[in-house]
């Protein structure tokens, strides 16, 4: 372990982190920011008095609670947190009612904007309404409060009400992003048990209607005996198999429906959600988080961090609802606050590159939140781009998902911020529900690529192979050192799983996945995964998940994969594939093969673990043991002369790699 972080630290490209040791640019926030910001030095001194009092603070003021709670934190059950935990409420009415009946009904809660064009405004009014006659059908279709409920939509307004109508309801949702292939829903389906699928006919992506029901039909058909009804929402109109009995169409059932629905009360502890992301091993973990404590960090980070005044922003997060940033940061977090914000559809460049942009003049967006890799596109593109729209609305920035390089960081600023509006790098994970660690605006002097500190009533450190926190200039791992509100309360149904993959590295500390550096002022700067985790375009892919994927076709005798550095994507899939000597693979042009197995990836998990390359190679480097290391392959992939190799039981196999890729296919 401690090997991959040191070839990551010392790695020019990984990351694109190249300027980390030496940046030394400063933005200190401006006196009109400070002099507005909702967060102010005093958080950290108040939170660092008391945590759990200070958290308890957060959650009775942000939060509405039918019962109100005298616990905050029970830890005697650690590592699974209890927050709040007598008291009672329901995360919907938290996101729409209340602002309801607060007088602000009329208030616009999304500007819905499809990919091609055509638009839906939905105020707090209409959404309670939406949201209460999609309650009262799941609850027709036989749904009750602790039921799971998979949720397959594109980026579109049912799949926000979609989300609130199941928290009011009191049933965890499992959100499979519309992204991944009919193998990889199947899977998450089984896991949860889920009662009831909800899915839409098809989605838009680059100009085309893009089919997701036939990937529910398939997932079912391998069986899935714990589903009883596929909801489905007419989107694009294609046409679809029909299934009688099973499935129903969201216009007959939710829209007939009474728009009057009283949310069911739940516990502070009751399961919200389940969201299924890549470990180590080949099996998808479904990290589940429960309502009280989550919805209080997603609340206080989303005021705090992008420093939301509800009543004139205008906030987008262009994160899908199938990723934790569109949970938290789309639907709950600015939901609870009672934010107006726009969600997008489609892709950036659908129908030209400048569509973005399009969309932040159009709204007057004011905060936007998007990610390292997108930022990096856009540079690609060029500043002229962005240069043809009026960007002066927005006022904060913010970044997720991956390191972003300085010179990511300085465009941003620059080019999207007008040199004026502070950038906020946002550390967090699903697992942490929420905001970690991040600078605060108004109130943080901002470093280019650096996340710096953790917010108020967070408690991480950098430490070493022996859990000791390293000095200040020095790197290690990441670690949370406290329990916070918004934490995973484990993987579905696998306790010791949770206890194995996040307790056990470092024992008393949560344990990221991580490195980090601290520099010499303390502040934190991530370094990119440490285990056999690749983040590409931001989006989390298992190693392993990848390769037993690829061993499942017929031709692939052994795989081995990395995560390669990659300029736009941060990472990109690289595999290694030793064929078996009797396949037919053999007299077929490598071209051929290469396509054929970056497809059968996209079929198992979904298109975005496709790889980017695909080399054939004889051998794969092994240790004495038996364990690939990946660490070699990674130098081939970059390009890079090839690092110590002497633990190899084999030392020649790393010449015949070279030399098989250099020859020509
Ligand atoms: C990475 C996304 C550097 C990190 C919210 C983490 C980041 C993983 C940052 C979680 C950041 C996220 N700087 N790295 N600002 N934000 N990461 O679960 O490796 O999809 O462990 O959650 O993304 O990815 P996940």
């Amino acid at each position: 372990m401690s090997l991959h972080l040191e070839a990551r630290v010392s790695d020019p490209t990984a990351g694109g982190l190249e300027n980390l040791l030496s940046e030394d640019r400063r933005f200190p926030p401006s006196a009109e920011f400070a002099a507005q910001a909702n967060a102010s030095a005093d958080l950290y001194s108040w939170a660092n008095a008391d945590r759990p009092a200070f958290w308890g603070e957060q959650a009775r003021e942000l939060l509405t609670w039918s019962t109100p709670f005298e616990q905050t934190l029970d830890w005697s059950d650690a590592p699974v947190a209890r927050w709040f935990a007598d008291g009672r409420l329901n995360a919907a009415y938290n996101a729409v009612d209340r602002h309801v009946e607060a007088g602000r009904g009329d208030k616009v809660a999304l500007h819905f904007e499809g990919e091609g064009g055509d638009t839906r405004t939905l105020t707090y009014a209409d959404l309670q309404r939406e949201v209460s006659r999609a309650a009262n059908a799941l609850t027709s279709l036989g749904v009750t409060t602790g039921d799971r409920v998979a949720v397959y939509l594109p980026m579109i307004p049912e799949a926000v009400v979609t989300m609130l109508a199941c928290a009011r309801i009191g049933a965890p949702h499992s959100v499979v992003f519309g992204g991944f292939s009919a193998e990889a829903l199947h899977s998450r389906i089984l896991d949860a048990e889920a009662k009831l699928v909800v899915t839409a006919d098809g989605g838009f992506r680059r100009g085309a209607a893009s089919a997701l029901k036939p990937a529910v039909d398939e997932a079912l058909a391998k069986g899935a005996p714990s589903v009883e009804h596929v909801l489905v929402v007419k989107r694009t109109g294609q046409p679809v198999e029909w299934t009688e009995g099973r499935d129903v169409w969201w216009s007959d059932v939710v829209d007939t429906a009474s728009d009057e629905h009283t949310p069911v009360d739940v516990e502070a502890e009751h399961p919200l959600f389940i969201l299924y992301t890549s470990g180590t091993t080949g099996k998808p973990k479904g990290i589940f988080h429960t309502t009280g404590g989550y919805l209080a960090q997603a609340a206080y980070t989303h005021l705090n961090v992008f420093d939301l005044k509800a009543e004139t922003d205008v906030y987008w997060c262009t994160a899908d609802v199938g990723w934790i940033t569109g949970h938290t940061y789309v639907v709950y977090g600015p939901l609870v606050n009672g934010a107006t914000q726009v969600i997008y559809e489609g892709t950036p460049d659908t129908p030209h590159r400048g569509r973005w942009w399009e969309i932040v003049q159009k709204y007057g967006v004011t905060i936007l939140y998007t990610a390292p890799t997108a930022i990096r596109t856009c540079m690609k593109w060029g500043e002229e781009i962005p240069a043809q729209f009026d960007l002066s609305s927005l006022r904060v920035l913010g970044s997720v998902g991956e390191p972003i390089n300085p010179e990511a960081w300085m465009w941003y600023r620059r080019v999207v911020g007008g040199d004026r509006a502070p950038i906020v790098d946002t550390w967090w994970q699903t697992e942490t529900g929420a905001i970690m660690i991040s600078p605060l605006p108004g109130v943080t002097e901002t470093k280019p690529g650096s996340a710096q500190v953790p917010l108020p009533g967070i408690a991480a450190d950098v430490v070493d192979d022996e859990a000791h926190s390293v000095p200040d200039g020095s790197g290690g791992y990441l670690v949370l050192t406290e329990p916070w509100p918004a934490m995973l309360r484990g993987i579905w149904g696998d306790r010791q799983r949770y206890v194995d993959t996040y307790w056990s590295r470092f024992r008393g500390l949560y344990f990221a996945g991580d490195g980090a550096k601290k520099d010499e002022d303390g502040d934190i700067w991530l370094l990119g995964r440490v285990d056999d985790v690749m983040n590409v375009s931001g989006h989390r892919l298992s190693t392993t998940e990848i390769e037993s994927a690829l061993v499942s076709h017929p031709w692939v005798a052994e795989a081995a994969v990395v995560g390669a550095a990659d300029e736009t994507t941060g990472q990109a899939v690289v595999a290694f594939v030793i064929l078996r000597g009797d396949s037919e693979a053999g007299d077929l042009p490598a071209q051929d093969v290469q396509t054929t197995l970056r497809n059968h990836v996209a079929k198992e998990i979904g298109p975005i673990a496709k790889p980017r390359q695909v080399l054939v190679v004889a051998e794969l480097p092994k240790t004495r043991s038996g364990k690939i290391m990946r660490r070699l392959l990674r130098d081939v992939a970059e390009n890079r002369q090839v690092g110590d190799a002497t633990t190899l039981a084999d030392s020649s196999v790393m010449d015949l790699i070279a030399q098989g890729l250099s020859t020509p296919a």
